[in-house]
């Protein structure tokens, strides 16, 4: 068996190593790319993948899944070789059943339609980006047949963001979530507002800057194996385990979104560098899902670096760094300021107590798409109103209504959810963390994080994609992801800061 797991791990390090070279060539093109060079590096992005396609989905390949697996089925299912065959048999699965006619249409279609989508967003023209839009949701539907049998259209599609994700669990999920957040939210709009106004004055981009590093450096950012730049979106990413890089955007009239987004990319950025080398190279080293990579940086951003033991820690350097504009601000003052509740149009925009919503809408917009339930030109409409329903806000124009969202152009149908299960899991980490770690607030104050970085490589960043998401959450918490522990924070929390 040795023998034939090492033939499968050297292509498989190919694969990843091309892999990595077409991240790092993404890398480039975000951060340092002259805006002239797209073309060319369109065309060696595409021919790395295609490289990288042909090796990964070779007969060779499937010959030795075949082989393997009834040899990996004597051993620990949990042991590496056993979770690394089942892994790569379900990617080579997803990456072989697919018809290349297929393909070829899906990124022709994906391709212009990303294009009309934001000529349409700029015109605010929705019927401009429907037929294109129609195709997708076509194509998407396509996709899901290739997979029959399955318990319900949408699954296919999810399992492509969050493996192992069954539509029937969401919906179960976001039900028992959805009335219990749009309470909360009428809760805090019934009482005064908070003023972050001193949020938004001017704040010099080197001392953001400054700011963040030192932030970061304290909870664990391991710049011997990464580095920071500036990029139009934040993102992270990574050429290896020892190659994990974080970029960030700064704002110089709105000093909290530089902060969060830096301390989110590096709760992304400290669950890579904590995978077991021993994944290296393989499927296997990286995250569980994109939901549980979505817990990571939502527990540092939020969990953490919105909460009041950290800001007794952090709030006197910030005030040193901006004395004039932060210097007669309270502590108490601050911490209310950035956990403002402002239920708003855009998503991305949106704070933790209404980011949800926002999410479940789409998701539920999305499963009616696919199950035909639901047409596109009325899309707009069912936005609006659910809109309305769940947030009380109705979009003025398609613009920062349906039309706001790249995703779907992209041909990402199915992604969304994992943006809201990140934000639960990592309510339900919490829980088990404070538990294991009693004084970790105190240890938060004195701007101690080891135990708690100990803690989460332990039980969730060394194991890789080993596990999925519900398999992982059940093994730490031991229930699968559940909404009442994020209600629980959410309730909590804001029952604090707006007093009811
Ligand atoms: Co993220």
């Amino acid at each position: 068996m040795e023998d034939k797991l090492n033939q499968l791990k050297t292509i498989l390090n190919e694969v990843a190593d091309l892999n990595a070279a077409s991240a790092l060539l993404g890398w480039d093109q975000q951060t340092y790319m002259p805006a002239g060079s797209a073309e060319g590096r369109g065309n060696q992005l595409a021919t790395l993948g295609q490289i990288a396609h042909i090796k990964f989905t070779s007969d060779e390949v499937g010959r030795l899944l075949e082989d393997l697996e009834p040899q990996v089925a004597q051993l620990d299912p949990d042991s590496d070789a056993a979770r690394l065959v089942k892994v790569t048999r379900r990617e080579y699965d997803k990456n072989t059943k697919v018809p290349t006619e297929w393909v070829a249409e899906f990124a022709r279609v994906t391709t212009v339609g990303q294009q009309v989508w934001q000529e349409a967003r700029i015109e605010n023209n929705f019927a401009r980006f429907q037929p294109y839009l129609e195709k997708i949701i076509d194509l998407r539907r396509q996709y899901a047949a290739i997979f029959a049998p399955y318990d319900h259209v949408y699954d296919p599609l999810l399992d492509d963001f969050e493996p192992g994700m069954k539509t029937a669990e969401v919906k179960e999920i976001f039900g028992k979530l959805r009335p219990q957040q749009v309470e909360l939210i009428k809760a805090i709009a019934d009482r005064p507002q908070v003023d972050d106004s001193f949020l938004r004055q001017t704040f010099a981009e080197q001392k953001q800057w400054d700011f963040g590093v030192e932030v970061i450096t304290k909870m664990g950012y391991d710049w011997q194996h990464g580095r920071q730049d500036r990029s139009a979106h934040p993102f992270t990413t990574n050429f290896g385990i020892d190659d994990v890089r974080i970029t960030t955007k700064f704002l110089p009239d709105f000093v909290s979104s530089a902060i969060f987004s830096t301390v989110h990319e590096t709760g992304h950025a400290l669950y890579e560098q904590g995978v077991d080398h021993a994944l290296e190279r393989t499927p296997l080293a990286g995250g569980a899902s994109l939901g549980m990579h979505e817990s990571q940086s939502r527990l540092w951003e939020n969990l953490v670096g919105r909460s009041y033991p950290f800001w007794q820690h952090f709030y006197p350097r910030l005030q040193e760094f901006f004395p004039g504009q932060l210097g007669n601000v309270s502590l108490d003052a601050f911490y209310k300021g950035i956990n403002k509740v402002q239920p708003s149009l855009i998503r991305i925009e949106a704070d933790e107590a209404t980011y949800n919503l926002h999410i479940m809408l789409r998701l539920e917009l999305e499963i009616a798409l696919i199950e035909g339930s639901l047409q596109v030109k009325d899309l707009p409409q069912a936005w609006n109103s659910r809109m309305q329903e769940y947030l009380g806000v109705t979009p003025t124009n398609d613009k920062n209504g349906v039309l706001q969202d790249i995703h779907w152009s992209g041909g990402m149908v199915g992604y969304f959810s994992t943006y809201a299960l990140g934000n639960l899991i990592s309510a339900q980490l919490w829980e088990r963390i404070n538990q294991d770690i009693p004084d970790l607030p105190d240890q938060i104050r004195k701007g101690e994080f080891s135990a708690l970085l100990g803690w989460l490589r332990n039980n969730i960043h060394r194991h890789g994609a080993k596990y999925e998401s519900q398999e992982l959450v059940k093994r730490i918490t031991g229930s699968k992801i559940d909404p009442a522990p994020y209600m629980r924070y959410l309730t909590d929390k804001f029952s604090k800061v707006y007093g009811f």
